[in-house]
């Protein structure tokens, strides 16, 4: 077995051994998990991605009238097509240099940044292979850049966490800087929860893959066969819950980390957390980090919102 990182050995190890054990959401997005989800953004029941591509596209010109960026930068880029919206608004304002990804998926990350450059020559395309909680410093200074966060991928981070994310990214922000973070709204439960249980099975599958990830990865045995799929929402915390659930008792042994679970029928692991959010509980994650909003953009159903954040 590879040589893993003993970062990565201890995270999996700590979130196993929560009273509501986890799997650090990142491993779904392996590169069956990355072709799922690409699935998953077409779905009917998945308003997020096409409701936001329609606020991008609407909101282009004036938020790099604002900001007036000479380069991108985006986080958790996955497939990238939405930063072509932006990309087009900066070349109508003739201003262009560079645009860089980061995101966990190797191949993701070279197909994006080769797209870009047959696309856009004379742009200067990077690509930063990392997980956006722990290498957002990695983008380096900033100045004249606008950092994009979409799809409502912040909504995986615990709101615990968001504030301490939130100061990294402000650290690499200067005045002026702008950084676009897609939010998914609070919403009829029955919308929000349809988007995460679709009639295909796709949604299911793509979480029950996070446990052939961890058996890959971490040289261990889960039988998948043994869990089923759920996701609900949690009002109390405005976020849907998802995890896998054992339908019979099963065990794991997790040779890497060295260390078995077992679970009995009904014992779920937690797989993702995606929290929606109103103006104000945003706003509360933004107290004492330095950032405030400036532009809140959203459709007309308010079903989804791109919220420019700036230092203040
Ligand atoms: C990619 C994190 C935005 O939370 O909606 C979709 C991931 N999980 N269906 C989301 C996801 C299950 C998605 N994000």
């Amino acid at each position: 077995m590879a040589m893993l990182e003993t970062e990565r050995i201890e995270e999996l190890r700590r979130a196993l051994s929560k009273p509501l054990p986890e799997i650090p959401s990142k491993y779904l997005y392996d590169d069956h998990g990355a072709a799922l989800f690409d699935t998953i953004t077409r779905l009917p029941e998945y308003y997020q991605t096409r409701t936001e591509e329609s606020i991008l596209a609407a909101c282009a010109t004036d938020l790099i009238g604002r900001v007036k960026p000479l380069a991108l930068a985006e986080l958790g880029s996955g497939v990238g097509t939405k930063i072509r919206l932006l990309l087009d608004a900066m070349q109508r304002a003739g201003r262009m240099d560079s645009c860089t990804f980061l995101d966990i998926n190797e191949q993701m990350l070279s197909e994006s940044i080769i797209a870009l450059r047959e696309l856009y020559p004379g742009l200067e395309v990077r690509g930063i292979r990392g997980d956006f909680e722990r290498d957002v410093d990695r983008l380096g200074p900033g100045g004249n850049r606008l950092v994009l966060f979409l799809a409502g991928t912040i909504g995986n981070l615990h709101p615990d966490a968001v504030p301490g994310f939130l100061g990294k990214v402000a650290k690499q922000m200067e005045p002026g800087d702008g950084f676009l973070v897609g939010l998914d709204l609070v919403k009829d439960p029955a919308r929000l929860e349809a988007a995460y249980n679709d009639r295909d099975g796709v949604t299911a599958e793509f979480n029950l893959n996070s446990l052939n990830v961890v058996n890959a990865m971490f040289d261990a045995d889960f039988d998948v066969r043994a869990f089923q799929h759920r996701a609900f929402w949690d009002a109390e915390n405005e976020w849907i819950d998802i995890r896998v659930r054992a339908r019979t008792p099963t065990r794991a042994r997790i040779h890497a980390i060295d260390m078995t679970i077992e679970l009995d029928a009904g014992d779920e692991i937690r797989t993702e957390l995606s929290c929606k959010y109103t103006r104000e509980s945003f706003e509360r994650l933004l107290e004492g980090t330095g950032l405030g909003i400036s532009a809140w953009y959203t459709d007309d159903d308010e079903l989804f919102c791109d919220a420019l954040v700036q230092r203040v």
